[in-house]
């Protein structure tokens, strides 16, 4: 049966259903069945879902633009399968440090297909890029572009980079996700981009091939993009423009973002007009590629009564920070009866020891019993990625499922895993 019934279904995967038992289906597995099997709490991906979304950005692309790649931003979900599926897809990935480097070489990445990001890169970091042989290096500062001109002269060699400005727009979102303002730790300023374009015609070992912004995440609009691209076209003609990523997705039912399609020929178009239709153009989201094709599941350990009601769950801020981080605002539903009429204001919250450790407030949830399993939809992005041990709770699992089958492709942490890296001097 489908879900279409039911006000998430669009914050559920692609593909989600009502099983023949009532239960949740997602990528054809019974959601309760998977509780039971791998235990919660647990990210259950649906792997077609992955794979339709990474299609979706290269087909619209494909129909409207000739040269151009779509970057995974791996940040959002840096799990060596996620890379390999994307990566199978066809798309190249974007990494912000050594370890997300590492995790997407261990996916199958072509390190010719990497870029190599950060806004304070260590020179062990750009040696263990270059090494690599990334295809291109992002460059976010003066002191960046100076490493890194030095290391390429090192190892005798020509570097591709892109340079990443920060346009002075800012897209309507929550501070903490704005990074294409002026004032902002990210980037060139318009000035100085211009300065080191300049630097750049006479560095031997650099070679400018384009530029990059990112304005911000979770973008709601689509008018803050067109604006960053008008922006830097005043810095000159490159082959390569690389946009970033921010396009926004629903996590409510109420949230409503700009489909795949109309956020490409927002993009395509504003390219077209202001910079010509000859530009690689590079395309870098995240969160719109993996967000809604996650859920987390739970079991409801404890139900409280006071003055509120207080339903407690098996995780919290260890597996999903973003409602502490930026109030990012999420739904639940019942594994065993998602279409049961929501009855009561419920506070859904995490085991951790902080009052702050509050998954969903004032979440309408048909009276939860101890031992049900609760679901919350679109935690593919940022979720695994800032997921957390805090009070010893080891992380979830990763378990992909596809037409009825389910894998696990990252195991539970272990108790043996909070203590692998102690140095016991008791020990020889
Ligand atoms: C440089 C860069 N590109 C792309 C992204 C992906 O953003 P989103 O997940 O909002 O698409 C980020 C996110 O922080 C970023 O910093």
């Amino acid at each position: 049966m489908t879900i279409a019934t039911s006000p998430l279904s669009h914050v559920l995967p692609l593909g989600t259903l009502v099983s023949q038992h009532g239960h949740l289906e997602i990528g054809g597995c019974d959601v309760l069945e998977l509780a039971r099997e791998f235990g919660t709490p647990a990210y259950v991906v649906s792997e077609d879902d992955l794979r339709a979304r990474a299609r979706m950005f290269v087909e619209e692309l494909a129909a409207r633009h000739r040269e151009f790649d779509v970057l995974f931003a791996s940040k959002a979900f840096p799990c060596t399968a996620v890379y390999r599926v994307l990566g199978e897809e066809g798309l190249a990935c974007d990494v912000a440090s050594g370890g997300e480097l590492a995790l997407a070489l261990r996916g199958g990445f072509d390190p010719a297909r990497i870029y190599f990001h950060g806004n304070a890169k260590s020179e062990a970091e750009l040696q263990e890029a270059l090494s690599a042989g990334v295809g291109h290096v992002v460059l976010d500062s003066f002191d960046d572009f100076a490493r890194l001109e030095r290391m390429a002269a090192e190892r005798g060699r020509r570097q591709e980079v892109l340079i990443r400005v920060t346009p002075g727009v800012a897209g309507a979102t929550h501070d903490a996700m704005s990074t294409g303002q002026a004032d902002s730790k990210f980037g060139f300023s318009v000035p100085d981009a211009r300065a080191a374009i300049a630097r750049l015609a006479r560095a031997p070992h650099l070679e400018l091939v384009g530029l990059h912004f990112h304005i911000g995440s979770q973008l709601l609009e689509l008018a803050p993009f067109r604006e960053a691209v008008r922006a830097v076209r005043a810095l000159g003609d490159f082959p390569v423009i690389n946009v970033g990523g921010g396009l926004g997705v629903a996590y409510t039912s109420e949230q409503h973002a700009p489909g795949i399609a109309e956020y490409v020929d927002a993009l395509v178009s504003t390219v077209h007009d202001e910079l010509g239709a000859d530009k690689r153009l590079l395309l870098e989201p995240g969160r719109a590629l993996v967000a809604n094709s996650t859920v987390t599941l739970y079991t409801v350990q404890t139900v409280k009564r006071n003055v509120s009601t207080w339903v407690a769950v098996d995780g919290g801020m260890s597996d999903n920070l973003r409602p502490m981080l930026y109030g990012a605002r999420y739904e639940a539903i019942l594994a065993e009866r998602p279409l049961a009429a929501a009855g009561e204001r419920c506070q859904l919250v995490g085991k951790h020891c902080e009052s702050g450790d509050v998954i969903i407030r004032d979440v309408w949830l048909p009276e939860p019993e101890v031992g049900e399993v609760i679901v919350t939809p679109a935690t593919g992005a940022y979720g695994y990625s800032l997921a957390n041990n805090y009070n010893g709770v080891p992380r979830p699992p990763v378990i992909f499922c596809r037409e009825g089958s389910a894998r696990e492709v990252v195991r539970r942490e272990r108790y043996e895993d909070l203590m692998s890296r102690d140095v016991d001097p008791a020990r020889p």
